[in-house]
């Protein structure tokens, strides 16, 4: 299948892990035809732009849009992440992050009392409000008397769609059929409230799946202590951030955590979820299977589960003979990983 994809390769490592992604891109489906965007920081520095209104419309007409990482100790925190990641993932309405705790063959565990087979879970994440909607503001800005309102949104409709989304993956035969809600519900009791009764009547629908609920704190416990509790989380945007960040370093850290930004009903956005790294960049040490794992499940997406397996296969040949999952502690170089996703991807 030859598809049509966006690619943002962005700021720090984001060039060099979506080189490595576009090289196993070639291997499985080749042919795709590709539109470069040159967004983030070079860009910004450069023209004051971040993402213009006809790009966005660019962007839009893609198929799938794969992204290396934006953001630059330059740029004041908050523009490229408002004005060019919030604002694809809310104009496409990419209302569902999704990511992915899987232990890959061969990888080390950082946290000795795991074993192999007790990771593998999928946050759902809602990826369209929350905190995340910026509402709120400034009253008597820079005096002794200021204000700072940072309010959390949370939509019957957003509530809903995100909370069904995370019903049906449970459903599915690759799961094993346990939704649990994360939350903070002994203290935010409107907007837990609201995801609980939500989970409670969709429960209804889907007898096949079990449900559980465990406090967001306490989950950061699991994490450690029994991830194997956990098969799908469902969970709101702030508390998804955090606990994927965590979920990356029990699954043997940022360089092979990957995550989907997706519109079921339209263009989806896929990274991998470590950021830009400014200490590697440049010197060939940073681990591409994060991005190479987020062009797997841009093609799960566009519905190519032959190359998506490719994919999978790949990256298990890669992580069963490499030596560790972090940048400079991998025993190849950044493109020697590549090559051997391509040669297991075979
Ligand atoms: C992530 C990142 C973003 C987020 C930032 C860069 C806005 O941390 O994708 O997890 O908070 O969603
Ligand atoms: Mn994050």
């Amino acid at each position: 299948m030859a598809h049509r994809i966006g690619v943002i390769r962005g700021d720090g490592t984001g060039p060099e892990v979506v080189g490595e992604a576009l090289k196993v891109l070639e291997a499985v489906a080749p042919g795709c035809e590709r539109t470069e965007f040159d967004l983030g920081a070079d860009r910004y520095l450069r023209t004051g732009e971040t993402l213009p209104e006809d790009e966005l419309a660019a962007l839009a007409g893609c198929d799938a849009i794969l992204l290396g990482a934006v953001g630059d100790p330059r740029v004041q925190p908050g523009i490229l992440e408002r004005d060019l990641l919030l604002k694809i993932r809310f104009s496409l309405d990419q209302y569902v992050n999704l990511r992915p705790v899987v232990r890959y063959p061969g990888v080390p565990t950082l946290i000795p009392s795991h074993s192999d087979d007790d990771v593998d879970m999928v946050v759902v994440r809602e990826n369209s409000e929350g905190l995340y909607a910026g509402a709120g503001g400034f009253q008597r800005k820079g005096t002794p008397y200021e204000v700072a309102v940072q309010e959390s949104i949370n939509t019957r409709h957003g509530v809903e769609r995100i909370v069904r989304y995370a019903f049906e993956l449970a459903a599915t035969p690759a799961r094993r059929h346990k939704l649990t809600l994360v939350h903070k519900t002994n203290v935010l009791t409107f907007a837990g409230d609201l995801y609980q009764r939500v989970v409670d009547e969709l429960a209804a629908e889907f007898p096949e799946v079990e449900t559980d609920y465990v406090h967001v704190d306490a989950a950061c416990i699991y994490f450690l202590d029994a991830p194997s509790r956990f098969d799908v989380i469902v969970t709101d945007n702030m508390f998804g951030d955090i606990i994927t960040d965590l979920g990356a370093m029990i699954q043997g850290g940022m360089g092979i955590a990957a995550g989907g930004n997706i519109n079921p009903s339209g263009v989806s956005m896929f990274e991998p979820i470590g950021g830009t790294a400014p200490r590697e960049t440049g010197r060939g040490t940073i681990n591409p299977l994060a991005a190479i794992g987020a062009l797997e499940m841009l093609l799960r997406q566009l519905g190519d589960a032959d190359a998506a397996a490719r994919v999978d296969r790949g990256i298990r040949h890669a992580t069963s003979r490499m030596k560790g999952m972090r940048a400079g502690e991998m025993g190849f170089t950044t493109t020697e990983v590549g090559d051997l996703v391509v040669e297991g991807a075979a």
